[in-house]
Parts: C-alpha cells; sequence; structure tokens
C-alpha cells in the first residue's frame, strides 16, 4: 500500500510524525507493506514560493497513490487562510471527495455521521454589492445538484447497510430553507427504497442538534448537507471529548479513492509545545487501513488506542501528563501486546 502523507501546519506535522511511527509498525503485519510519500503543501511554501496545491496534484495523488493522509492546515501568518482552501478544497473537488465520514465514538456507541463535503452554501457561488470597498449586501448561495445528492446518499446509504446500521435520519431545514431541502428529502426518500433494512426518519437541524447532545447513541446513520454536517460534527467532537479525539474521511463515491485528516485544525496555541493529541489521526489511520481492506491490523490499532487512552500518559487536552510521544508510544506499546 503507498500512501501520499500531507502533514500541513502547526501541529498537522507533529501529529503526522506520530501516525507515521504507528504506520512504520503496522507496515511489518501487512504483506505488500505500507510506504509513503511526503509532501510539503502548506504555509511555509506558500509563503516562499506562493504554491498552494500544485497544479494537477489530484490527478498526481489519484494516479500514483492508495489514500492521502492529512494533518492539518493554518497559519497566523495566513490569516485569510487562502493556502488552506487552495489545497482541502481543491483536493476535494480535484479528488471529487463528495463524502465525509465522521464517526462518532460514544461509550453507548457509534453515530456514524456522513456530510455531503462540496456543495451547498461551500459552493463557492455568491458575491457582494460594495459601495466604497464596504459590503452592504452580501451573498452566499447554497447550491445543489441532483446528482451529488443522489452520489452521496448512495454511498452513505450502503456504507451504513454494511455497517450493520438499522436507522438513518436525514438532517435538513426543508420549512426555512425549502428548494435544496425538498431536494434532499426527495433523493433520500427515493434512495431508501433500495435498502430495506434501512429504517429513515427526517429531523430538523436544530431539533437535531438538542436531541443529539440530549441523547446521542439514539441516532445510528446521520446524513446531511455541507454546513449542517460542518456544525453537527464539531458537536459529536465535543460529545466525544475533544477536538483531539475526532477523525475524518473524505471519499469519493465513484472511485473509492479517500483522504483521511482529524477534524481539528493547526493548533497555533500549542503548536511546537509536543502536546498535541495524535488519537484523532492515529483513529484516522485505523479508519485508512480498514477502508483498504485491512481490517485485522485496523482493529489492533483501534483497541490499542482506547487501551492507551485510559493511561495516565494521555495529552494535557484529555487532563493526562502525557507528550504527543509519550502516547504515541504507549499505542505502540499495547500493539505489542496484541
Ligand atoms: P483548532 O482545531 O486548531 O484548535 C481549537 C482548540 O482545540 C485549540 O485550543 C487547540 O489547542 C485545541 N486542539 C485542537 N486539536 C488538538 C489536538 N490534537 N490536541 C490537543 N488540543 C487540540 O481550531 P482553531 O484554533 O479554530 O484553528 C486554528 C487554525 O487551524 C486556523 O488557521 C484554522 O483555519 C485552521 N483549521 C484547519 C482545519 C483543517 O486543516 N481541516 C480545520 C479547522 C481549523
Ligand atoms: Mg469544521
Amino acid at each position: 500500500m503507498k500512501l501520499a502523507v500531507i502533514p500541513g501546519d502547526g501541529i498537522g506535522s507533529e501529529v503526522i510524525d506520530s501516525a507515521l511511527r504507528v504506520l512504520r509498525r503496522t507496515s511489518r503485519v501487512i504483506d505488500s507493506g505500507i510506504s509513503w510519500d511526503v509532501f510539503d503543501w502548506g504555509a511555509e511554501r506558500w509563503l516562499t514560493d506562493g504554491v498552494g496545491l500544485p497544479d494537477g496534484a489530484p490527478h498526481l495523488l489519484r494516479a500514483n497513490y492508495d489514500a492521502v493522509l492529512l494533518g492539518a492546515l493554518g497559519d497566523p501568518r495566513i490569516p485569510d487562510m487562502a493556502h488552506g482552501r487552495e489545497i482541502l478544497l481543491g483536493l476535494r473537488q480535484g479528488l471529487d471527495l463528495c463524502v465525509n465520514y465522521r464517526p462518532v465514538v460514544l461509550p453507548g456507541g457509534t453515530v456514524h455521521l456522513y456530510r455531503e463535503n462540496t456543495q451547498g452554501l461551500y459552493a463557492g457561488v455568491g458575491g457582494a454589492i460594495r459601495r466604497g470597498g464596504i459590503a452592504e449586501v452580501a451573498i452566499d448561495e447554497c447550491v445543489y445538484t441532483r446528482e451529488t445528492v443522489e452520489r452521496f446518499l448512495r454511498y452513505s446509504l450502503s456504507d451504513l447497510q454494511r455497517r450493520g446500521s438499522r436507522r438513518v435520519t436525514l438532517v435538513h431545514k426543508s420549512n426555512a430553507v425549502p428548494n435544496t431541502g425538498s431536494l434532499w428529502q426527495d433523493v433520500f426518500r427515493r434512495e431508501l427504497r433500495e435498502f430495506p433494512d434501512l429504517a429513515g426518519n427526517e429531523q430538523y437541524v436544530d431539533a437535531f442538534c438538542y436531541h443529539l447532545v440530549r441523547n446521542p447513541t439514539q441516532f445510528d446513520g446521520v446524513v446531511t448537507s455541507n454546513l449542517f454536517g460542518d456544525v453537527v460534527s464539531d458537536i459529536g467532537a465535543a460529545l466525544m471529548g475533544g477536538l483531539g479525539l475526532a477523525a475524518s474521511a473524505s471519499i469519493s463515491p465513484d472511485t473509492g479513492f479517500a483522504l483521511f485528516e482529524p477534524v481539528h485544525g493547526s493548533a497555533p496555541d500549542i503548536a511546537g509545545l509536543g502536546i498535541a493529541n495524535p488519537y484523532a489521526v492515529l483513529m484516522c489511520v485505523v479508519l485508512l487501513l480498514r477502508h483498504c481492506g485491512f481490517d485485522i491490523p485496523a482493529d489492533a490499532l483501534e483497541q490499542s488506542l482506547s487501551d492507551a487512552v485510559r493511561t495516565e500518559v494521555t495529552t494535557p487536552d484529555l487532563g493526562g501528563i502525557g507528550t504527543t510521544d509519550q502516547f504515541t508510544g504507549e499505542v505502540l506499546r499495547q500493539l505489542d501486546l496484541k
């Protein structure tokens, strides 16, 4: 298996170091081994030669690698995040990564969240009417094509079926946002007919947030549009115990090609201190291994992570006294015990 690794900025490269230590160990138990190339796309390169995502990058990744592992992007010297948007949005759109899967792992079960990742309010359609350089009217349009909603829902529903899920909730706001809202409802109801084992229901996003916080594990599968998914999955991260724990996979429904990244950003407030929590990136490695068909090492790593998180060498965000290195060392120790 060959991976493209993009450490990115701030704690991105610190947690990726941890992931590479674990991948080196996991490589030994996989017949073909695991190799990778590291790409320096991020703030440093943007500031020195003005390159964010090099031309042809999506094709290069798709043609030469089995999957992408990304740390995080974001640098205080680039306050508008121009480089991050170019790289992240460029990869999402260029690789057609319209399904974003974010598991919310809780003691009572896992909530499987799927967010559409390329259209909606993030489609980049809009503009502003300015007077003397000051915006008086600003517009961001929510754009959805039936084709994208269909491809997104088909993939997400079949993924849920494969996981053995029995229930799926569509999160929407069709009372206030009727056009895209009813497009989503229509496609959801049609697609569900193909999945008789999945019971579907629909919830307004505001009510959903309320119920998610009150009793998260009443939900099993959740499918939603781009903005709602972005917001709701941060609630999921908080329910799990923090951003340092939340992992995500972005997948192309047509090719199955996928990019794995922690939900957190580059955390400039703790960058360089060596205390970033690598749990989220290591959960990304679990998702990556499983996606590529390596279930046994994925299960072993997931179990090692949950054992390591019960020791005192967890990082300070979880109330522990450990460093990134020490926590990674504990995960490797747990793996050796298996
Ligand atoms: P952030 O996720 O980087 O940090 C929020 C808070 O959580 C901070 O206090 C940070 O120390 C803590 N935190 C995050 N990850 C942690 C970890 N693994 N271990 C321990 N503590 C952790 O979000 P923030 O501060 O809003 O954004 C910082 C930069 O990251 C910005 O430039 C932002 O645009 C970018 N960003 C990038 C993302 C990406 O690459 N996909 C996602 C979110 C933000
Ligand atoms: Mg977000």
